[in-house]
């Protein structure tokens, strides 16, 4: 009896051992759990932890990889290899905007805003359908104009772009009737937008410098100089909310339209 109760635990014994090798071997391949994600978040996060820069930078991942070491970028007016260095009589840059004031959101949902993209993610020029646009993408963007009700979506084409500045300027192109568009018309159309209006309007609008469009200032100007001369081609851009003052804007004028909801 004794016999029989010892060959059973060298039974159970052989089992476990032949599992628990299995299993290992299994963990060990990556095929039964994978482990490329772990040592991709690993390594992003050990270089983002490296040094907080003094809290007056921060580190550049570029920066590490170049150079094998953490690197810091600094925040205006602070310098050294940490930016512990306060430089002083230095200017600050009022000019523009900068959303690094959202930096401290971010960082604070690290995790539930981060995404990993391995290498090898649709790399193909189309979808299964032969589309261009991944189709719940494209679903998506009409559910979201629906809630928020800013854009009728229904038989019209979603176009992507590089950001709303390159996307306005395509409308701007496609809405001019300028002298060398196809239409009759022998002077540009006039770009124009309510005051105070986001600069890159004008910038990207003159830096093209096209035949087909000028910017032409403020809505309200051209309103009061023109006064309704129809023969004109106008665009009006119109940001709701405005930056910079955050107003809820509507257009003034009946010509083209372009809306830019940031
Ligand atoms: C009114 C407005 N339009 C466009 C942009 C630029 O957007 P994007 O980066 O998508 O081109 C900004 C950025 O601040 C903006 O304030």
């Amino acid at each position: 009896m004794a016999k029989i109760t010892s060959f059973k635990y060298i039974i159970f014994l052989a089992c476990s051992l032949v599992l628990n090798l299995l299993f290992g071997s299994l963990y060990l391949h990556g095929e039964w759990e994978q482990s490329w994600t772990k040592t991709a978040a690993a390594e992003a996060e050990a270089v983002a932890s490296i040094s907080s820069c003094s809290g007056h930078g921060r580190v550049s991942l570029e920066g590490s990889i170049l150079t094998g070491k953490p690197v810091c970028e600094c925040n205006a007016c602070y310098g050294g290899p940490d930016c512990s260095q306060f430089l002083p009589h230095c200017v600050a840059d009022a000019d523009s905007g900068d959303p690094m004031f959202l930096e401290p959101f971010w960082v604070k949902h690290a995790a539930s805003s981060t995404i990993v993209v391995p290498g090898w993610h649709r790399m193909s020029y189309e979808y299964n359908d032969g589309s261009l646009i991944l189709k719940e993408l494209d679903t998506q963007i009409r559910k979201l104009h629906s809630v928020i009700g800013n854009a009728v979506t229904e038989g019209r084409f979603i176009i992507f772009g590089v950001g709303s500045t390159q996307l306005l300027h395509a409308a701007v192109h496609a809405l001019s009737t300028g002298t060398t568009s196809h239409s009759d018309s022998s002077s540009p159309s006039k770009v124009v937008a309510s005051a105070p209006y986001y600069p890159v309007y004008r910038e990207q609008t003159e830096f093209f410098n096209s035949e087909d469009f000028k910017f032409n200032g403020d809505t309200s100007l051209y309103k009061i100089n023109n006064n309704g001369d129809s023969q004109e081609n106008v665009i009006e851009i119109v940001t709701s909310p405005n930056n910079p003052d955050g107003q809820l804007k509507k257009a003034l004028l009946q010509w083209s339209i372009c809306e830019d909801n940031p």
